[in-house]
């Protein structure tokens, strides 16, 4: 789809809806992780938990990002701030880097139930060039479908386990994007009945479409595929009387003035200049946009597995949502789309070899 086209309106909405009110209530000696937090929203978002009174642990795929924005959020949260903040490496596109973080993870808390909220945050929009993971999928798709998805396994095997020896249910959040409602479902369905199913189609040359106009393809795709995948990680959360052990939500921070476009402004001084105007016309800053967070972490169990964004939650977002996320078509692809990446995983991830169910 040509570059400036693919923008519908609706995406500028929330630029003009009020943000909420700066994120209020107390996480005051709770301990808040973010997953990707050197820029952007998972930065922003780190300030506000900080402020509120967290211990937040971040994560950064390089030592010294994750140094500098420590200072950062220490020197933001203000002189009365007396929480910790501590960075630990993590780097989605590899398996092994999700399951060694999770010892170093275990290592820096006393127990599970010391996780009170835990946001899968980190994420990438490609340029217009094909890059493959080691693993063999294109690189948007093994980040923010496949690694989300593994960290957000092994965080929930081990944060359900502390139900018990808390007052109430640790959050696992997850971000997508509203960009989830606009995949081509005739497409995706048909590729999943190829021989290398979606995951194999989505990281074929031939389906990346490489001219001067053409867009990323995979970035909607990417949360499409998480959102089917965190259907599945919300029934996981689940105990036996079906109340949650851990409350699991999606949100969207609308259009947000980050830096995720750098690599569709890589491509030409014409892709910055989009880039720059789409997000100087219909963008929010991240200190607004990362507020969903806060609102995010503080939902009730009642609210277990909704996404929601600033304007688009509930009866509005079900409508929206009626062809990619619930009609027939949306069901079965769902299925197939958790089969694919939980069986990646199982062959893959030593840790999950067991099977999902008794992580
Ligand atoms: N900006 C928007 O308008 C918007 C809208 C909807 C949803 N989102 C979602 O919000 C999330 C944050 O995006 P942003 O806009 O804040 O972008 P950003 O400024 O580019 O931040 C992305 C963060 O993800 C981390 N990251 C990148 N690749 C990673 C990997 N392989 N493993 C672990 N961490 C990785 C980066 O950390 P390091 O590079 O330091 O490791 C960085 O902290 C993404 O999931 C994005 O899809 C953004």
């Amino acid at each position: 789809m040509p570059l400036l086209l693919d923008a519908p309106l609706q995406r500028a909405v929330g630029r003009f809806v009020p943000a909420s009110l700066p994120p209020t209530g107390t996480f005051d000696g709770q301990t808040v992780l973010i997953i990707g937090a050197t820029s952007g929203l998972g930065l922003a978002a780190a300030v506000h938990f900080a402020t509120l009174g967290a211990n937040v642990i971040i994560t950064s795929r390089v030592a010294s990002r994750g140094d500098i924005a420590k200072q950062h959020i220490e020197e933001a949260a203000g002189p009365s701030f007396k929480g910790d903040i501590s960075c630990l490496e993590l780097d989605l596109e590899h398996y092994d880097s999700c399951t060694d973080f999770m010892i170093k993870l275990k290592s820096s808390l006393p127990g599970p139930a010391d996780l009170d909220v835990a946001i899968v945050n980190g994420g990438i929009c490609s340029s217009g060039k094909l890059e493959k993971s080691a693993q063999g999928w294109e690189k948007s798709i093994q980040i923010n479908t496949i690694g989300s998805t593994l960290i957000g396994l092994l965080l929930l095997g081990w944060m359900r386990g502390a139900r018990d020896h808390r007052s109430s249910p640790a959050h696992l959040v997850f971000l997508t994007s509203r960009e989830h409602l606009y995949p081509d479902l005739n497409q995706l369905s048909e590729w999943s009945q190829r021989k290398d199913g979606i995951l194999g189609q989505v990281s074929r040359e031939e389906n990346w479409p490489s001219g001067f106009w053409d867009a990323e393809p995979n970035y909607a795709i990417s949360k499409l595929l998480l959102m089917y995948t965190i259907e599945e990680i919300s029934r996981l959360a689940r105990g036996p009387d079906g109340d949650p052990l851990v409350v699991v939500n999606s949100v969207c921070p609308g259009m947000v003035r980050t830096d995720i476009g750098r690599h569709i402004s890589s491509r030409s001084w014409f892709h910055a200049l989009c880039v720059y105007l789409t997000l100087v016309i219909t963008a929010k800053s991240a200190d607004s946009g990362a507020r969903i967070y806060v609102t995010a972490a503080l939902q009730p169990k009642e609210n277990h597995g909704e996404f929601f964004g600033y304007w688009l939650a509930g009866d509005l977002y079900r409508r929206k949502a009626a062809t990619l996320i619930d009609s027939d078509k949306a069901r079965a692809l769902q299925k197939l789309v958790w089969k694919e990446v939980s069986e990646e995983l199982k062959a893959n991830v030593p840790e999950l070899q067991a099977g999902l169910d008794g992580l």
